[in-house]
């Protein structure tokens, strides 16, 4: 795995900008993974003054977003296509971008079509990836066996109490997913995961222990030929 280490998330946004760039640069039609959280937040606020300067232009690429939540309503200010839609979607225009459906009443449908239309796009150019404090990438919780097709996941109790922060007026987290699997990100050519803050410092650790730990989806990532990993100084702290 590549290594950067950054000063502070401003650098690690800029820096991961600066990848995305490179790949849209060569390659204008590519098909982007995109990723939700607090982590992608910088990087896209980078895209998008990078595309209001006129430095990058997405109207070419395709991307399909890693997870969503489901149940759950695209106008609901928790889902993941609402937050794409925020952050990226409504200042930025793509030639497509497809995030699962939470609204679905055919999940394992909804799934396989999913998987179906990636196939379709050649793949994954440059698949974004966050890590959550239990090592889970996308909604690939830590577990025995690993799925390779896109599935419908239950929530792990770490990652639910972790997400409650955001869900206010009694609302309760979702407690499943649908969530890309390991055949999707690891078919991607090249993968670009971001870790920041001090939160995610052990895992980090962990991480570039080098060794295959399989309670920890994130080390499977060990096992890509083509990752680079960008880290800001807080998380990069025990390294
Ligand atoms: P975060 O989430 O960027 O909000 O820390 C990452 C994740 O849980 O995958």
């Amino acid at each position: 795995m590549n290594r950067i280490i950054c000063d502070e998330y401003e650098d690690l946004s800029r820096s991961a900008a600066d990848i995305v760039a490179d790949q849209i640069g060569k390659k204008p039609d590519s098909v982007l993974g995109l990723a939700t959280g607090s982590t992608p937040i910088g990087l896209y606020e980078e895209l998008v003054r990078r595309c209001d300067a006129g430095k990058i232009d997405f109207s070419k690429a395709r991307s399909f977003n890693l997870d969503e939540y489901y149940p759950i309503m695209k106008n609901n200010p928790q889902s993941y296509n609402y937050f794409m839609h925020e952050h990226l979607f409504s200042k930025v225009s793509f030639s497509s971008a497809r995030i699962l459906d939470g609204e679905t009443d055919d999940p394992l449908g909804e799934c396989a079509k999913y998987d179906e239309e990636i196939k379709a796009a050649g793949g994954i150019d440059l698949q974004l990836l966050g890590i959550g404090v239990n090592g889970h990438i996308g909604f690939n919780e830590p577990a025995e066996s690993y799925s390779m097709p896109t599935y419908h996941v239950k929530l792990s109790g770490s990652t639910i109490s972790a997400n409650s922060r955001f869900f206010t007026d009694g609302e309760k987290p979702p407690t499943s997913a649908l969530t890309m699997g390991f055949g999707a990100i690891f078919g991607s050519k090249s993968i670009l995961l971001l870790i920041s803050g001090a939160s995610k410092a052990q895992i980090a650790k962990k991480l570039f222990e080098g060794k295959i730990h399989t309670g920890i989806p994130a080390c499977l990532l060990l096992l890509h030929p083509n990752v680079t990993v960008i880290l800001d100084r807080a998380a990069a702290a025990e390294l």
